[in-house]
């Protein structure tokens, strides 16, 4: 399937009830042959108004973090777990997220990115398995037949200078992951 048939299904959606609070379905965007692809947790209210992903103050924290280790936007893929605004930013529910994840897999299926970068608590716990970040950051992970790399979500970063710290050093370890494996 290719991505733009994946991103029509997203907007006819209705497997659970953020259908019917949402603006506005969020599925990602980005390069279709991106080498990185990055998760967040769920769109939060200027992502519904607009439509596209990470374009609030935490998008433009992480915007600013991909272009410190020499990442354009367009050259990934940025999408999160979830496609529709939980109401009031809440986390999403185990049965949002089962009913969104297919989305995501079948995205990951369409881009074939060499590393996928999971953004905070909601996405490797959702996508991997229950990790604590504390451990889980910083690292690469091998799973299904993919690599996977665990850091903060950019709004955990833009809460906590400490937290804003530890990201751009993990951002430094995937900088130098894809230098050695060819860009
Ligand atoms: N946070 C996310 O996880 N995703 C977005 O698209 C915006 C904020």
């Amino acid at each position: 399937m290719t991505l733009r048939e994946i991103h029509a299904q997203t907007r006819r959606c209705r497997r659970c009830h953020l259908h019917k609070t949402r603006l506005n379905v969020v599925p990602g965007e980005g390069s279709s042959n991106a080498k990185v692809m990055f998760v967040g947790e769920a769109p939060g209210a200027e992502e519904d108004k607009s439509g596209r992903p990470f374009v609030g103050r935490s998008g433009e924290l992480l915007t600013e973090m991909l272009e410190e280790i020499g990442l354009q936007r367009e050259s990934v893929f940025i999408t999160s777990v979830l496609k529709c605004r939980p109401p009031r930013n809440r986390t999403p529910l185990v049965s949002e997220i089962e009913a969104c994840i297919p989305y995501l897999h079948r995205q990951i299926e369409a881009i074939n990115p060499r590393i996928i970068v999971l953004l905070g608590g909601v996405a490797i716990s959702s996508v991997i398995g229950p990790w604590k970040l504390s451990d889980a950051h910083g690292r690469f992970y091998e799973h299904d037949g993919r690599t996977f790399f665990m850091t903060y979500h950019p709004a955990a970063a833009l809460r906590f200078p400490k937290i804003r710290t530890v990201m751009r050093s993990d951002m430094q370890a995937l900088r130098e992951e894809l230098s050695m494996s060819g860009g």
